[in-house]
């Protein structure tokens, strides 16, 4: 069942955290929605720029739909990552998404509040939440790329000024993540007292509780980096993520949204290079697409495990009754 992003956060703040996985194809899709249903997680379902126009956005809704039929028990809800003020609009109108992104975060702080304010007039108009980033993730973004240099955290002093001014819903904030595998280079961990003082000064201010969304967050296992470089991959042995058990206390703090794609796709390489390498003379993609679902699902179950999700879906179902 899809229900909103709201709905979802509403249960989750300072609990738990929701894990917002990107999808492209319908192995990924059947994937995810069996690890959700084994781990009993609700989940948000995450359609990017590039996922868009890789098949037609036209076929991941009808996978989405097809999905939510064939594992009636999952509750999820379906977000734009990363949008532009275009993208949103067609989201927005579209009335099949429960929440979109709008990503100004690379213009001035006066003209993001603008762009994201127009979205949000559309979007709250048609009873649809917005996430906006305030600050700098380093990293590659579907056609923006920032270098690690350039990338700025959120200034805790701009959040209260930029949620007052545009009404956004969720905070994308940069907390010392990057998007990709390449994110730390030895031993870092989140910016702990970023996320705090963004969550005090939001109370602060007398604002409404604002779920903090965390990008970049795949963890980037040491063991699925070498695993695809011993079945033929050239990844660069120092790539390294998030530290999982950072997940957690993260969502305590008011990270509610947690953005998980790269390790989705480590999984997918790992899967079909070790096949392919153990079975030279195999063609047909279906015995590799089965044992990539396999996988997916584990991997998405265990994800949830560490966000904390995972078990939460009675819990899920019954708040969203009484709201009813
Ligand atoms: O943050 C970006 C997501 O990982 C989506 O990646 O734009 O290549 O689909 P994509
Ligand atoms: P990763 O590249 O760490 O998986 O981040 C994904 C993301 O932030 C999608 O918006
Ligand atoms: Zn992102």
């Amino acid at each position: 069942m899809i229900v909103t992003t709201a709905d979802l956060y509403k249960v989750a703040y300072e609990k738990f955290a929701i894990g917002a996985y990107n999808i492209n194809n319908a192995e990924q899709t059947m994937g995810l929605f069996r690890g959700c249903i084994q781990s009993k997680a609700p989940f948000i379902i995450q359609i990017s720029k590039g996922a868009r126009k890789y098949t037609d956005k036209r076929m991941l809704e009808a996978i989405i739909r097809s999905a939510g039929e064939i594992f009636p028990e999952a509750i999820y809800a379906v977000h734009l990552d990363h949008g532009d003020e275009e993208t949103c609009y067609d989201c927005i109108d579209s009335g099949f998404y429960s929440s979109v992104m709008i990503d100004a975060s690379h213009a001035p702080f006066d003209e993001n509040i603008a762009i994201t304010k127009r979205v949000v007039d559309r979007a709250h108009a048609k009873g649809i939440s917005v996430e906006a980033e305030l600050g700098q993730l380093g990293g590659v973004e579907e056609d923006i790329v920032v270098a690690e240099g350039h990338a700025c955290l959120t200034n805790p002093d701009e959040v209260v000024e930029f949620i007052q001014r545009t009404g956004c819903d969720s905070l994308a904030a940069a907390i010392g993540t990057s998007h990709g595998a390449y994110k730390f280079k030895g031993q870092q961990s989140l910016h702990f007292d970023v996320i705090e003082k963004i969550r005090d000064k939001v109370k602060a201010a007398g604002l409404p509780p604002t779920p903090i969304v965390m990008h970049g967050s795949s963890s980037v296992p040491k063991s699925e980096v070498e695993r695809i470089n011993a079945a033929g991959g050239k990844l660069d042995p120092s790539a390294c993520g998030v530290n999982e058990d950072e997940y957690l206390p993260a969502a305590k703090l008011g990270v509610t949204k947690i953005n998980i794609d790269t390790d989705g796709r480590l999984v997918w390489t790992r899967v079909h290079r070790e096949y392919f390498r153990d079975k030279p003379q195999e063609f047909d993609f279906r015995p590799p697409g089965k044992i990539f679902m396999d996988e997916y699902a584990t991997f998405i179950a265990r994800k949830n495990e560490k966000l904390g999700s995972a078990g939460t879906l009675d819990e899920v179902r019954e708040s969203l009754a009484v709201a009813v």
